[in-house]
């Protein structure tokens, strides 16, 4: 075989990023290769708008994905489309052909990835999809590969850069959280339908695969604690920074004795770690390992180059495999088998909190919060309350000490009922360090 050929399902931002790399960095691929990876063919629905890259003009173009999955001469498929539906089926379609397969697709992986991979193996083939956490950070060569041999006990991560950037907006400009995301729509960061970013549900595919790669941990990724950032304003800016912290959407991951805990939520983080300096769009994760301790990854989550690097770079990898002919490959998720247990519940986890209030100012609040944490057996750490003239809409924070977050949650559904609430209290976990 002189050549691998590639055929990309997918031309939108991560397929035109694919192809422009493939296409201006070719003589430094094929160096490191030793041979060429070349694309013989092309396919989105609007294929004959598409303008490719140069060297490209004489690939097969097509609008049909079937074309390129039964196309003899192709030995990878990448499939950069999206979702779980035509993906799922292209993506079966070519391991039925017997082609390798190259993914971005962190919604599917996360939830049929394994089953998907079982098939890969049996029909002899590889699969890849290092482009489906956290874009441009190789994250997964790191757990699958690089730190392998340690044994994960925690990790954090900032892994959805559309709500980072909208985070750290409010906090440097003092917006509110409305504006600063038509801003994010108007400039192209954020999509049309933002739910899948600021509500956290893509941080949750990605915080699933993470799970199995990290901890060998197959896991329904609604089954992960989910919150987004809807809720988060200026006002908590101001008093997380007074305690020392920042917010930013937390993925967090902790082993425990008895299972892993899982979550994605807006969350204090002090300000001294090294996760809270990450800003705008970008992506970062702290894994700490028991024997290796501390590793650190950051860059750029997303964009169609950083993400095309990490597909070009699965494609380079299996392209050496399938020359090599090596039958023993390494999963994708690091694990030979994946052990299908449900995260702990949250509510077993002990954290601290800040618990931020807006309240119709009247004599007696503290006390009444006050004797809700204390029938709850939750500790008052401090109450906390910047200068503001409207009395009718008054905001003051309150932390508590480390406990049962079945007991805040308990807590805070009871300070909700009281009539002074103007609006039900915000309740937001300070993240240790890992
Ligand atoms: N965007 C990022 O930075 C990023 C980062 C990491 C991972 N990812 C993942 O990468 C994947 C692609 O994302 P993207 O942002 O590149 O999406 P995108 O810009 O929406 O591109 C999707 C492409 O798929 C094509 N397509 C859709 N249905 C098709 C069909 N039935 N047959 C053939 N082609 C079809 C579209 O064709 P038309 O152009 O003709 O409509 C378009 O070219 C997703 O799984 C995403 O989660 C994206």
């Amino acid at each position: 075989m002189q050549q691998v050929n590639v055929g990309i399902v997918g031309l939108g931002n991560v397929g035109m990023g694919t192809l422009t790399i493939l296409a201006e960095n070719a003589a430094e691929i094929s160096a490191k290769l030793g041979f060429q990876l070349q694309v013989t063919a092309v396919c989105s629905r609007s294929v004959a708008e598409k303008t490719l890259p140069p060297g490209l003009e004489t690939v097969l173009r097509t609008a049909d994905w079937h074309d390129v999955v039964n196309d003899p001469n192709i030995h990878i498929v990448a499939e950069l489309v999206g979702g779980t539906s035509i993906a799922k089926e292209m993506i079966d379609a070519a391991i039925a052909a017997g082609k390798s397969v190259v993914t971005a697709n962190k919604e599917l992986m996360a939830l049929q990835g394994p089953g998907i991979w079982d098939r890969a193996i049996a029909s002899g083939i590889n699969l890849a999809m290092e482009a489906s956490v956290a874009g441009g950070i190789p994250i997964h060569a790191v757990l699958r590969e690089g730190i392998s041999g340690d044994r994960v006990v925690a990790l954090q991560g900032i892994l959805n850069g559309t709500s980072n950037y909208i985070l750290t907006e409010i906090e440097k400009h003092g917006t509110d959280f409305a504006v600063v995301l038509a801003e994010a729509q108007r400039l192209g960061y954020a999509e049309a339908d933002p739910s899948a970013d600021i509500d956290g549900y893509d941080a949750r595919s990605k915080l699933a695969i993470l799970a199995a790669l990290a901890f060998g941990l197959q896991v329904v990724p609604s089954d992960i604690h989910t919150e987004g950032i809807r809720r988060i304003g200026p006002i908590d800016f101001q008093y997380a920074h007074r305690l020392g912290h920042t917010i930013r959407l937390v993925c967090a991951a902790r082993r425990t004795q008895d299972g892993v805990f899982l979550s994605v939520r807006p969350a204090l983080i002090a300000q001294s770690t090294i996760l809270a300096s990450v800003q705008g769009a970008y992506n970062a994760i702290w894994v700490r390992g028991q024997y290796g301790q501390d590793t650190f990854y950051y860059g750029r989550g997303a964009g169609p180059n950083p993400t095309g690097v990490a597909v070009v770079s699965d494609l380079m990898r299996v392209a050496r495999e399938i020359r090599s002919g090596s039958p023993q490959r390494v999963s994708p998720f690091a694990h030979e088998r994946l052990a299908t247990n449900r995260p702990l519940p949250i509510e077993l986890q002990k954290s601290a909190y800040y618990l931020r209030f807006r309240v119709q100012d009247r004599p007696g609040i503290i006390a009444a919060l006050a004797s809700i944490l204390a029938e709850k057996h939750v500790s008052l750490d401090a109450v906390l309350q910047l200068p503001t003239e409207d009395k009718h809409n008054l905001p003051f924070v309150i932390t508590i000490e480390p406990c049962e977050e079945k007991a805040v949650a308990e807590a805070v559904a009871k300070m909700a009922t009281l009539d002074f609430m103007v609006e039900p209290p915000l309740a937001l976990p300070m993240e240790r360090p890992l």
